[in-house]
């Protein structure tokens, strides 16, 4: 058995006329390094034979349910202990449907109930089948359930039709599964996130002046530190950039220290492909000296003047990414709230946007407690005053309902 984490793929292959790509697939995974158990429906075994699919995979493909010689050596529930994941490709309409469910009348829908691991369905069907109500409500259920669905791709189907319904290729869901592809899914949580990826900036940025000075802000990383630990308790992987916060790092599975506007924006490149999610809470600084001094500014003049030049919109650069991630921005402004936050959610081209007040009164900057306006297209939701922890958990339950409703429609 492979040591690798993520090795033990349990495939199951419904049945569809792109069963017959499932032997290309498994010979994919197994070069890749995996151990791969082919589960196969009924009507999967009209498409393409067992025979060529134990051949290709090195092991005797499970059919049955209730087959007393299968279940003597390795049960279902052994096996659905065994996967590190259940890959369904080609998930066909009827499949989806009865995942959606929660059927269990056969080995491959017994194994999805019973396994922890994370799901993930390659949909191959007709694309009348695919656009039907129907279909795409199962597809919600399920994608709101925390199931990652690859695909499908547009195009020539086998019915001699044109549309979206076709099975990726297996090449591009090997790549699709990678570590790389899909941080989130080392270390298989539970939850809405499960198996997603969230990146989160929180905190000030300094833009040094000389070695001892720098022009800062009064981001206490609170806000954001609270939200990273919300996300990360709804299943996500969470990588935290921040600022310099004296907070202690949230339970998060990676937490990356920079200092400048320039090194967030890096930090956040270096890591954003692949991730499913990019919240900005960092207070980040618009301007930076155009050249710090090299050692300590005397004080000669009665008066300094210093050039400051433009840091990247790390926000901006992310939501402009194609194919990026559902980008989640913040507000801070100190008059006309909603009207300055609307204009940064349409000219940063953001999914959402979360707009509080500071610089007066409660709220804001460096205290506790936060109220928020929340606007997305189409859509707002305001949360009063409270707690920094408490109103980060009602954004996280936000955040999930408006990405899960971007994944559906
Ligand atoms: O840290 P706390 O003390 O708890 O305070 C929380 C907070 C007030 C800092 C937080 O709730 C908040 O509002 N964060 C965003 C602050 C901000 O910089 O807002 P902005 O309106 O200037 O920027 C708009 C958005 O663009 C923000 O998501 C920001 O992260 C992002 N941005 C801005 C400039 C830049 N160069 N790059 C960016 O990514």
């Amino acid at each position: 058995m492979s040591d690798k984490p993520g090795s033990r793929i349990l495939l199951g292959i419904s049945g569809g006329i792109a069963a017959y790509k499932a032997v290309e697939l498994v010979r994919r995974l197994r070069a890749d390094g995996a151990e791969v158990q082919v589960v196969m429906t009924r009507a999967a075994a009209a498409f393409v034979a067992p025979l060529t699919l134990q051949a290709v995979s090195g092991r005797p493909v499970r059919q049955a349910l209730l087959d007393p010689q299968a279940e003597a050596g390795m049960d279902h529930i052994e096996l659905a202990r065994w996967a590190d994941l259940l890959l369904v490709a080609p998930a066909t309409a009827h499949l989806m449907a009865r995942l959606a469910l929660g059927l269990a009348d056969d080995l491959l829908t017994t194994l999805a109930l019973a396994t922890e691991a994370p799901l993930v369905l390659a949909p191959a069907m007709n694309h009348r089948m695919w656009t039907n109500p129907a279909t795409q409500e199962h597809l919600a259920r399920l994608v709101a359930r925390g199931v990652r669905v690859l695909g499908p791709a547009s195009g020539a189907q086998a019915c001699g039709e044109e549309g979206p319904g076709r099975m990726l290729e297996p090449a591009e869901i090997v790549a699709a599964l990678a570590p790389e592809a899909w941080p989130g899914r080392a270390g298989h949580r539970t939850g809405p996130l499960a198996g997603r990826c969230v990146l989160i900036t929180a905190g000030p940025t300094r833009e040094p002046l000389d070695p001892v000075r720098f022009i800062g802000n009064r981001s206490s990383g609170r806000m954001g530190y609270a939200l990273a630990a919300a996300l990360a308790a709804r299943g996500a992987a969470v990588t935290l950039i921040s600022g310099p916060s004296a907070l202690a790092p949230p339970p998060v599975a990676d937490f990356v220290r920079v200092e400048t506007a320039l090194e967030m924006a890096a930090a956040v490149m270096e890591r954003v492909a692949g991730c499913d999610l990019f919240v900005a809470t960092a207070a980040v600084a618009d301007y930076r000296p155009a050249a710090p001094a090299a050692g300590k500014i005397k004080k000669a003049a009665a008066a300094l003047t210093i050039e400051l030049v433009r840091n990247p919109d790390i926000l901006a650069e992310v939501a402009a990414l194609p194919g990026g991630p559902f980008t989640v921005g913040f507000a801070a402004e100190t008059e006309r709230l909603e009207e300055h936050a609307t204009a940064k959610l349409r000219a940063k081209g953001l999914d959402m946007i979360a707009a509080n007040r500071v610089g007066t009164g409660a709220g804001g900057f460096d205290t506790d407690d936060n109220a928020l306006v929340v606007l997305w297209p189409g859509g707002r939701r305001a949360f009063p005053l409270m707690p920094k922890t408490l109103l980060a958990d009602q954004l996280a339950d936000l955040i999930v309902e408006r990405y899960l409703a971007s994944l559906a429609g």
